[in-house]
């Protein structure tokens, strides 16, 4: 049956667990997966820029022996003469056994995927959702913590527009333990929805704060984010906001010896190039992971379409 990844929620977390257990035996033996998608093709529709999910999906498909084909930018696609992504999803049909999409509209994604014969994996859509942006961070916190249960967890910057936020929330939001710090200035506080529909339904201990440093020893972990420039009406607004919080070294004295500093990248001002060789930075491996979790992905959604 064909499936898609639209919200990480759409994964149980046994899933999830099965996704890690694919992508760390990836990590182990790479060349057993090196052909399992010979002759099948990823068309990557990103109507908005990226580095890392469209380039860690590309790398993805070619480590597992299959081909690509896409756009990166929408003004290259027929979205630009005004055709729906509705259409966008059935002509794709045709050509590729499965989509990953970027679009800058909350929900592009899921028209796809009601739209398309083969599974569709949502890439990022607007400020929603990033599902998997999560699947690199999961892949990173099991590996330096060893699980997901007990953790306290500091969300920083853009809680408002930071899609990679809400989807992480989501998915942490099942496992007992749970404790969040959402360290954000006024204006960039999460959305109102993400705390009703994730923690109050499932009775998450929170606190909302803009102190970074009050909050560090606490943590487990710090996930860091950028001021999401492309979201804000207005370009003030940004520039009195972007630099709110900047993780310096001497901002980590008080912090854990195995804090796990994570930040979906990109970067911009938020982390000090000073602490990419301190041993908690973790945002590169991030980088990493996420392409092998994309791997087990892909295997998984083209099983499951029959495909494989
Ligand atoms: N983390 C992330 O989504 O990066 P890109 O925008 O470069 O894909």
């Amino acid at each position: 049956m064909k499936r898609s990844l639209i919200d990480i929620l759409d994964f149980s977390p046994d899933e999830l667990q099965e996704l890690i257990d694919t992508a760390n035996d990836i990590i182990a033996r790479p060349e057993a997966y090196s052909r399992l998608c010979c002759g099948k093709k990823l068309a990557t529709l990103f109507f908005e820029p990226s580095t890392r999910t469209r380039l860690s999906f590309e790398a993805a498909m070619y480590e597992l022996g299959g081909n690509v084909i896409g756009f990166s930018e929408a003004q290259s696609s027929s979205a630009s003469k005004g055709e729906s992504v509705a259409d966008t999803a059935k002509v794709i049909s045709c050509y590729a056994d499965i989509i990953a999409m970027r679009h800058p509209k909350e929900g592009a994604p899921l028209v796809a995927a009601m739209n398309a014969s083969i599974p569709v994996i949502n890439a990022g859509d607007g400020g929603h959702n990033h599902p998997t942006q999560t699947l690199a961070d999961l892949l990173t916190i099991y590996r330096e913590k060893g699980g997901f249960e007990n953790l306290t967890v500091g969300f920083c910057g853009d809680l408002k527009f930071g899609r990679t936020v809400h989807s992480l929330i989501s998915a942490l939001s099942r496992y007992p333990g749970l404790k969040l710090y959402l360290i954000s200035p006024e204006e960039l506080k999460l959305p109102s929805y993400v705390k009703k529909e994730v923690l109050a339904a499932k009775n998450i201990s929170y606190v909302q704060t803009t102190d970074l440093e009050g909050v560090m020893p606490e943590l487990d972990i710090l996930y860091m984010t950028r001021v999401q420039r492309e979201r804000f009406f207005n370009e003030e607004d940004y520039l009195r906001l972007k630099d709110s919080y900047i993780l310096t070294p001497d901002k980590l004295q008080n912090a854990r010896q195995d804090l796990c500093i994570m930040h979906p990248l990109p970067r911009v001002n938020e982390i000090s190039v000073a602490i990419d060789d301190d041993p908690r930075a973790c945002y590169f491996k991030q980088v990493l992971y996420g392409k092998y979790m994309r791997m087990a992905l892909i295997l998984k959604l083209l099983k499951e379409a029959g495909t494989l």
